[in-house]
């Protein structure tokens, strides 16, 4: 599904570089690599501040702490997604408000999170998922009357864009704080796991930055309780090492995309991912929809070919969230794309051969 071997070997002397240049120095704990890679990936998103974390799960905690949710108010999010994002909502003392989501993006859709805001809505958790954006502007404008915050999911979609009123907006951009993770799989991956929350906000940098240092912006002086959520200065030089490749990287699984969707043109069992035409994909996924799914998954197995079901039990049928109340038909968009969702290698690397290799495996299953 993913060989990071092979992106390993063309980036290789570089990284090595940048981590020699930590381990001469010795600073491990906040050096000099992790401001750096702050200002960078603030600039990615077009957003004032950066403030790196141990996680892309503590990217979204962090941000939530920080509106002190008190019993029973309610964030508002997608099912389908990977479980930290409503996780984090539970940790942080909130309650998940489930919304379904488009039938072509897998995104939130809109229109239910409008029906779901009730005055205990304290935010909106939209995911962009598999690498293009929710519709941002539809969301920020019913936030922003109502005193609600907008937390961006952007752990798979960091350099995505999206088209608003005629002009380029990127993930990061226009939520109040957008968390983005570095787990190695992830299209910016370290060499183990990160995090990052980039705003505009000073407010919310100032108190982000204390929380992710056991609350106090002065050694030993603690204003609140937070944590020990430090990005690791050996994960940024990597990182840093890396970022000036994304651009790239993010346009050959692009290129990847459209090479697999052509040749899925006549396969009438096989629904390629739709990309909002206002979004610029980054692909962190491509997600297919499939008839007989998993015996088409067996089958891949059997070939050798690399596959996942990004998700296949949505958040709101999860034992742990049973107190919520949902059943199976809540939410019936998310519940039928978790059956029919498979999504197949894209990572930058993968040769044409390896390309046609995932092709004919699939094509053969349905001929
Ligand atoms: C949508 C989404 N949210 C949150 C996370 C959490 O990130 P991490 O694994 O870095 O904690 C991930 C990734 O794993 C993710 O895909």
């Amino acid at each position: 599904m993913l060989d990071l071997v092979a992106q390993y070997k063309t980036i290789k002397d570089d990284v090595l570089r940048a981590m020699m240049q930590v381990i001469e120095t010795q600073q491990f704990i906040m050096g000099q690599a992790v401001p750096h890679l702050e200002v960078e990936v603030a600039k990615v998103s077009h957003a004032k501040h950066g403030i790196g974390c141990a996680s892309g799960t503590d990217a979204l905690l962090l941000p939530l702490k920080a509106l002190n949710l008190e019993p029973g108010d309610e964030v508002i999010t997608t099912p389908f997604t990977f479980f930290a994002t409503a996780g984090t909502i539970h940790n942080a003392g909130g309650k998940p408000v489930f919304v379904d989501i488009l039938p072509e993006t897998f995104n939130i859709d809109p229109a239910a999170v409008k029906r779901a805001i009730t005055p205990r809505t304290r935010a909106i958790v939209p995911v962009h998922l598999y690498g293009q954006m929710a519709d941002l502007m539809e969301l920020t404008a019913m936030a922003a009357p109502r005193g609600v915050k907008v937390i961006e999911d952007a752990a798979q979609a960091i350099g995505a864009r999206r088209k608003m009123d005629g002009e380029w907006r990127v993930a990061g951009e226009l939520g109040w704080v957008t968390g983005y993770s570095f787990f190695p799989s992830k299209n910016l991956g370290a060499w183990g796991d990160g995090g990052m929350m980039v705003t505009s906000d000073d407010a919310a940098a100032d108190r982000l930055r204390k929380l992710r240092l056991h609350g106090g912006a002065k050694q030993y002086h603690h204003e609140e309780v937070g944590t020990n959520s430090r990005l690791d200065t050996l994960q940024a030089a990597v990182l840093l090492a890396k970022l000036p490749h994304l651009a790239t990287w993010s346009a050959k699984r692009r290129e990847h995309a459209a090479y697999y969707t052509k040749a899925f043109a006549d396969v009438p069992e096989v629904k390629p991912p739709i990309t909002d035409p206002a979004n610029e994909h980054i692909f962190h996924q491509y997600t297919i929809r499939a008839q007989r799914r998993d015996d088409l998954q067996a089958h891949l197995k059997k070939e050798g070919i690399g596959h996942a079901v990004y998700y296949p039990i949505p958040l709101h049928r999860q034992p742990c969230f049973a107190h919520l109340g949902y059943k199976d038909g809540s939410l019936p968009i998310a519940e039928r794309a978790a059956h029919e969702v498979l999504s197949l290698p894209i990572y930058p690397e993968l040769t044409r051969a390896q390309l046609d290799q995932v092709v004919d495996a699939v094509r053969g299953f349905y001929r």
